[in-house]
């Protein structure tokens, strides 16, 4: 261990505790797991959002075969979900067309509202109305595309989903060349004195999260991780445990 980290961490967790989010590194709400369902029982999909308790948000992976090549749910699927869970919905849309298509989920009942920039004609616009029908507007972007043209619509956002596989299946190796991208994003977050959530999307596990924490996520999907442990939500608190713990080695 580092000379002086256990007093550092000593000293965290004493601000934590005086002053809950004070950490300078957990900004708005701190750590956030929001457990995917693209692995779980589709045919029981209300059993399954009841396994994860402890979750923050139930993150439902919407694909249209175009964007990506697989095809899930729309938007009566999510409006049959957010009846059967108390847990607020982030909805990811891995679709075409996404101007047209996004506000629909928003009044289907999800909570947040991720649109990927590749396929947003009008992302700022898109945002503006995603927050006017009340939904946190959120902007996804593949491993390949950069955060850095985007630095001036960040105050537009109220999350940036920053995808650590490339989209389309549960159960991809978590890319590690993602990593840089974390923390640029978190610094340019940082940079403007915003709050806005820097989530990480595939891939994530109890061997990757601590990873993605030190680098800046505050918000972790989690699919294969949770809904193949025997005990989802037990995974959900391990996730937590894990990425707290990093998040507070990270100086401020
Ligand atoms: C992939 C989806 C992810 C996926 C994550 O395109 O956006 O949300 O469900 O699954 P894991 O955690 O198994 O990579
Ligand atoms: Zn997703």
């Amino acid at each position: 261990m580092r000379p002086g980290l256990a007093e550092h961490l000593d000293a965290v967790v004493k601000t934590l505790l005086d002053h809950p989010y004070a950490h300078p590194r957990i900004t708005g709400v701190g750590i956030q797991i929001t457990p995917s369902i693209l692995n779980a029982d589709f045919a029981a999909l209300g059993a399954e959002v009841g396994r994860i308790g402890s979750a923050d948000w139930v993150h439902v992976d919407v694909m249209d075969n175009h964007f990506v090549p697989n095809l899930t749910f729309g938007p009566t699927m999510v409006e049959a979900l957010s009846r059967a869970t108390e847990l607020p919905l982030d909805a990811h849309l891995m679709i075409e067309d996404v101007d047209r298509h996004a506000p629909a989920y928003v009044e289907a009942g999800a909570g947040s509202v991720t649109f990927h920039v590749e396929a947003a004609a009008a992302p700022v616009r898109l945002s503006r109305e995603i927050r006017a029908l009340g939904g946190r507007a959120s902007m996804g972007l593949r491993p390949a595309t950069p955060i850095e043209p985007y630095e001036d619509l960040l105050p537009e956002l109220d999350m940036v989903l920053l995808m650590t596989v490339e989209p389309g299946f549960g159960g991809q190796p978590f890319l590690d060349l993602c990593l840089p991208k974390i923390r640029r994003t978190r610094a340019l977050v940082e940079k403007h004195g915003l709050e806005t959530w820097v989530q990480v999307d595939g891939g994530v596990s109890l061997e990757t999260i601590g990873r993605c924490a030190e680098a800046g996520a505050d918000v972790f999907v989690a699919g294969s991780a949770v809904y193949s442990a025997d005990d989802p939500d037990a995974m959900v608190r391990e996730l937590r445990a894990k990425a707290e713990a990093a998040a507070l080695t990270v100086e401020p």
